[in-house]
């Protein structure tokens, strides 16, 4: 059975009550929730992690490594403009991810158009609010069954 980790970072726990216009209305339990039941229905095995702290992911990642986890989702929130440890971290695993954002990062301020993953990912979905997580497994799917 295909092993899909889902890591989400700092302030993703208030998803709901955060900017909504920019995140979307939606909580994360919510959206998990939803995410979770696509993939048991595609049968895939998925488990989700959110973390407020940078070192918290870096574990996140490595306990990944150890587990034969075979992709892994990743939102690294306001990470993602600032964290070498965190890219070291996917680098030293080597297990192939999909970087996700609710909102549309290009269309933001210039800070956010830059990330530390982009480059080393399989690809990015980012805009669709709570969708994007959706999206990010669905292509997931149609690498392991083209
Ligand atoms: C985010 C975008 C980041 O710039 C921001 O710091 C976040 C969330 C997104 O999902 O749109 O916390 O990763």
């Amino acid at each position: 059975m295909v092993k899909v980790h889902v890591f989400n970072g700092p302030n993703l726990n208030l998803l709901g009550q955060r900017e909504p216009g920019q995140y979307g209305q939606r909580g994360l339990a919510d959206i998990m929730q939803e995410l979770g039941e696509f993939a048991t229905n595609c049968g895939i095995e998925l488990e989700h992690f959110q973390t407020n702290s940078e070192g918290g992911m870096v574990d996140l990642i490595q306990d990944a490594g150890g587990q034969d986890v075979d992709y892994i989702i990743i939102n690294p929130a306001g990470y993602t403009h600032t964290s070498v440890a965190i890219r070291d971290a996917l680098l030293a695993v080597d297990i192939p991810f999909v970087e996700v954002h609710l909102s549309a990062v290009g269309a933001r301020e210039p800070f956010r158009q830059v990330s530390y993953f982009s480059d080393i990912a399989i690809g990015v979905i980012s805009g669709f609010h709570g969708e994007s997580y959706l999206l990010a497994l669905q292509a997931i799917l149609n690498r392991i069954e083209p």
